[in-house]
């Protein structure tokens, strides 16, 4: 199976040299190793400066991290996804626990991005994750049914009213777990517990969303020493990577990795 990786850039590089040359290094990578399936969230300042790069070849697609759900309107500041569309932007990340924390970003705000984005015809990468309270819980059994717990109501209301959207809508949702604690801290989530959780998420979107063959990725601390422990799992489609993805030497590392683990 073809496993996705998508990076996120978050907030950098801090220009549109660096971010071309970035670009340009992960094409290069990718084409040498065709397998997986690679994307690239930049700001979104750098957008359509680089869809001139990508659209040359079709092997790295481009992503947003980030859509508003109205497309006209008085809304300062906001990206709409007619915008993104014309900037060919295939993915866009919502619900980013980054933008959660930050930036206030409700579970009610998140459930509307999903459902615009998922209308105007995105690939959307939905991004849940329990907090660092429930790492606290010692036993690890205990633990996990707290985060299941917290994920699977992230879900339902991230996701509310979903069914109403054409099947083939749907099946355009993919869903990242990011556990909190374990974004940019170096300290990755158990791979077996991950496996874990994605298989209760795959279950929650084919049972009650409907989906058909649900797409789940990691993400949190994943660099090129950890990513196969990750990949090797048919659970796991792929991984978001934050951090990682600024540096050149680990981004060609991980695409050479990515490459072994799909088919
Ligand atoms: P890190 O890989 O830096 O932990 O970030 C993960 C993340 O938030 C990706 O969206």
């Amino acid at each position: 199976m073809r496993k996705l990786i998508v990076f996120n850039w978050k907030m950098g590089p801090p220009s549109l040299a660096q971010a071309k040359r970035l670009l340009t290094h992960n094409l290069q990578q990718t084409i040498k190793n065709k397998n997986g399936e690679i994307v690239i969230c930049p700001p979104f300042i750098y957008l359509s400066g680089l869809s001139s790069v990508v659209s040359r070849q079709s092997l790295v697609k481009l992503g947003a991290q980030d859509v508003f759900w109205e497309n006209r309107g008085a809304y300062t500041g906001e990206i709409s996804p007619a915008m993104l569309k014309n900037s060919k932007v295939d993915y866009v990340i919502v619900g980013h626990s980054e933008r959660r924390r930050h930036l206030g970003e409700t579970d009610e705000m998140i459930n509307k991005k999903v459902l615009a984005a998922l209308r105007a015809g995105f690939k959307v990468i939905l991004c849940v994750g329990e907090p660092a309270r429930e790492l606290r819980i010692k036993n690890n059994e205990l633990r996990m049914k707290a985060a299941k717990n917290y994920v699977k109501n992230q879900l339902e209301r991230d996701l509310r009213g979903i069914h109403n959207s054409k099947f083939i809508i749907r099946n355009s949702l993919i869903v990242a777990y990011e556990p909190i604690w374990a974004i940019g801290t170096g300290v990755p989530a158990e791979p077996e517990n991950v496996r874990e959780m994605i298989q209760f998420i795959k279950k929650l979107l084919i049972t009650n969303y409907h989906l058909l063959i649900p797409k789940v990725l990691y993400g949190g601390s994943v660099d090129s020493r950890n990513i196969a422990d990750f990949l090797k799992y048919p659970e796991i489609d792929g991984a978001l990577v934050g951090g990682a993805s600024l540096k050149s030497a680990e981004v060609r590392d991980i695409i050479k990795i990515v490459s072994k683990h799909s088919t």
